[in-house]
């Protein structure tokens, strides 16, 4: 199963606003449409947004009118753009539109048509490395599962986050598929619901036993002792290894550094942002207050109540334990290592 794909000049993507009560698929022949599916969360999760933008950018060189070369790349800066800002926290969006735009700026091609075919190639390496990407962050991070642990989970991670496999659940899944015997907490993750709705979904058909909580929940849990390890993924890392996530991570990491249950993020080296000091220089999103008022329909809070809804915070890094990464596990001091495993990652992919 793939999230996001390319299909017959078409962008095809699972439309996760119906999961788990209908698998459809949605197809989009306009690169705008593929920008605001991602504002609408049609799709979602930081590495699927990424290779979403990626094949919007080659949808967008397809479709661009002109000829010549030099109007093709004009079209494409004023796609990037409108790409870029569908949604502001998860870097993927912006890494994977400038790969894609340093591609088209190559000067290698001879017509318009070969900046199109560059374009569609790079799309579609992009959506295959992330799956080789996330199953290799999977062996590494199964590492940290044992028989008989409890492993708490924030969010949705899995394949529907990235192009396939996914990040902190794949690493889930890759200790499912050696065998292990675990038992899974998701947090339902309000007010998307994307724990009890999408994790559960994913995790129900690959038969990893699991119990959806609710978010206030996790530190019940912890004291109890029955937490062993809490996983998370990433929309952002900054420099010094402050981590950007789903809105409830922050409280979910304290309680962990309380109890005294390590805590990783799980994300490939594309959401690591080295550019970016600390976490308090990362944009972070907020979302429509009808998110929270009438989550899918359900009217909860009267229109006449004020309503706030920040999509993600920042969970400083002293409370992580490690990050796992398509390099492997890095542990503090982050800043030095994260540079490293940059590093590593680009030189094993020469991009
Ligand atoms: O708002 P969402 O659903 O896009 O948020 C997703 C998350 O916060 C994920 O934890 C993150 O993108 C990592 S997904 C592998």
């Amino acid at each position: 199963m793939r999230t996001v794909e390319w299909s017959n000049g078409r962008v095809r993507m699972i439309d996760q606003r119906r999961l788990p009560w209908e698998l459809t698929y949605l197809e989009f022949e306009d690169y705008r449409e593929v920008a605001q599916a991602i504002t609408d969360m049609v799709v979602r999760g930081a590495p699927a947004i990424g290779a979403t933008a990626a094949f919007g950018m080659a949808l967008a060189a397809q479709q661009a009118p002109a000829l010549d070369m030099g109007s093709v790349i004009e079209f494409l800066e004023v796609a990037a753009l409108i790409m870029k800002k569908a949604r502001p926290t998860a870097v993927n969006l912006a890494w994977a539109v400038d790969r894609m735009m340093r591609v088209a700026h190559d000067d290698v091609y001879s017509d318009a048509n070969e900046i199109r075919r560059a374009m569609l190639d790079e799309a579609q390496r992009i959506a295959d490395e992330d799956v080789l990407i996330n199953q290799t962050m999977g062996r590494h991070g199964a590492a940290l599962i044992k028989d008989g642990d409890t492993v708490l989970h924030h969010c949705n991670t899995g394949a529907l986050a990235t192009v396939d496999y996914g990040t902190a659940l794949g690493v889930i899944r890759a200790a499912f598929e050696q065998g292990k015997k675990f038992h899974v907490l998701l947090d339902e993750t309000r007010p998307r619901m994307q724990g009890g709705r999408l994790s559960a979904w994913e995790l129900h058909r690959l038969g990893q036993p699991f119990e959806v909580i609710p978010d206030s929940a996790a530190g019940y849990y912890m004291r109890r002792g029955e937490v062993n390890l809490v996983l998370v993924g990433a929309d952002r890392i900054a420099a010094n290894g402050d981590t950007v996530n789903k809105i409830g991570t922050y409280m979910l990491s304290v309680l962990a550094k309380e109890n005294k249950v390590p805590f990783y993020t799980v994300a490939p080296t594309s959401t690591i942002d080295l550019n970016t000091p600390s976490g308090d220089q990362i944009p972070i999103e907020d979302r429509p207050a009808d998110e929270v008022r009438t989550p899918y329909g359900n009217p909860l809070i009267p229109e006449e109540y004020p309503v706030r809804n920040p999509a993600f915070d920042i969970t400083p890094q002293r409370y992580l334990a490690g990050i796992v990464t398509e390099a492997g596990i890095i542990h503090p001091p982050f800043r030095e290592n994260l540079t490293k495993a940059v590093a590593m990652a680009k030189a094993a992919l020469k991009v």
